[in-house]
């Protein structure tokens, strides 16, 4: 299989720091397997992330230099061509998918996914189950796994004792989730309700999304409110009205009055990480001095949001690097719990490539997560 590889490859890649409508598919060295638990594989599709869209547009250049033409996406699906020495749960002819992501973030190689061959280490990568798509297994990993983890440590500030898949994971908890169908949202959404079993989940999206959600997500939601139009609060049940927030848009004081103030647990992807997590996730010697301030600060402010309440809140960062959430993750797919809602461009057509990826990167209009097809 690795003797028909070519000494070059297609790519999706941003020349320098620019919006996606600069992105280009250039011919690049195709990579080769140079670690012994280095995995190769050729690309069926690839997950964008709203980070890979940031990175790109240089949100992190004062942070350290990124290697020019950034390869896009840490995530997708494909199948294997050859595996180095150490590699011991996978073989060439497997389809596989994963993300690429751990702490620190910044030693990590530019993985790439968009393009016709991407090497990845074992541990990101899990086999795709035969009735997941290799569309649908490009969209899954990275947004699975922060769920999967935000949920599991919403169970252990909601001071659940039993926090294991066997325990009572949300059975009789109400849960708030903005966006239901976002990136992140779509599987959030599965995932509260089918793998953690969520009495009651409310969600929302904007006034033309409203008639998608029971087609797309068929059973999941109990309530659907119209972010920009209805008042979410009263709409919702009104303040305090759940036991848990997934908080997944960047509008933190919108989901603190929906948490009861007495109980209530809200753990957020989308607000400032604590300086000592951002030190985790980026590397210590990636955090200046004027960051940690910042950050430092913003937890003052959430503090503020929060006075007069025993809400617990936490910022959480999905990990890859945790392999038992990992495989977790796997078998909640491969159970058929999580079916993600994904748009598919084609990675031939750069116009439609950088469209959706423009959708991505300003957080509005697109339906689910993007994957970009590469074969
Ligand atoms: N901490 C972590 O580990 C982690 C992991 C993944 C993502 N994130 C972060 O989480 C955020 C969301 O990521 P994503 O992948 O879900 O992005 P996405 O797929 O681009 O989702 C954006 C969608 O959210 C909707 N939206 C925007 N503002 C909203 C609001 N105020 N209320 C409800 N819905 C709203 C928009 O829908 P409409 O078109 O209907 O407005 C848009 O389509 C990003 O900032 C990302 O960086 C963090």
């Amino acid at each position: 299989m690795a003797s028909s590889i070519p000494k070059t490859m297609k790519a999706l890649v941003a020349p320098r720091y620019c919006k996606p409508k600069d992105y280009e598919i250039r011919e690049i060295p195709t990579p080769t397997i140079e670690n012994p638990d280095d995995v190769l594989i050729k690309v069926h599709a690839a997950g964008i992330q709203a980070g890979d869209t940031q990175m790109a547009g240089g949100m992190a250049k004062l942070l350290g230099k990124l290697d020019f033409p950034i390869k896009m996406a840490i995530e997708g699906s494909g199948v294997v061509q050859a595996v180095g020495s150490a590699v011991t749960t996978l073989k060439p002819g497997d389809a596989v998918y994963g993300a690429v992501f751990k702490r620190p973030i910044i030693p990590l190689k530019q993985v790439g996914f968009a393009a016709e061959y991407v090497v990845a280490a074992e541990q990101f990568l899990v086999p795709k189950p035969p009735g997941l798509s290799f569309d649908e297994a490009a969209g899954l990993m990275g947004n699975a796994v922060t769920a999967y983890q935000n949920l599991r440590r919403a169970l252990e500030l909601a001071g659940v004792e039993d926090t294991s898949m066997a325990g009572p994971l949300l059975r009789g908890k109400k849960v708030f989730m903005p966006a239901a169908l976002s990136g992140t949202g779509n599987i959030g959404a599965q995932m509260i309700k089918r793998t953690f079993k969520a009495d009651r989940l409310v969600s929302t999206v904007s006034t033309a999304k409203l008639p998608l959600v029971d087609r797309l997500l068929p059973g999941v939601c109990d309530k659907v409110i119209d972010y920009t139009k209805e008042d979410v609060v009263r709409e919702a049940g009104g303040a305090g009205a759940f036991d848990v927030v997934y908080n997944t848009q960047w509008d933190l004081p919108a989901a603190v009055p929906l948490a009861n103030p007495r109980t209530g647990v809200i753990v957020s992807i989308a607000s400032a990480p604590s300086p000592a997590l951002f030190r985790e996730v980026l590397g210590p010697a990636n955090t200046p001095f004027w960051v940690a301030w910042v950050l430092g600060a913003a937890q003052w402010y959430y503090a503020w949001l929060l006075r007069g309440t025993a809400v617990r809140y936490e910022f959480l960062s999905g990990d890859m690097g945790r392999r038992e959430d990992v495989e977790a993750v796997a078998a909640v797919a491969a159970r058929g719990d999580v079916r993600p809602v994904v748009r598919t461009v084609r990675m031939a057509d750069i116009d439609e490539v950088r469209a959706h990826c423009e959708l991505t990167r300003v957080s509005k209009g697109g339906v689910g997560k993007l994957v970009i097809q590469v074969v």
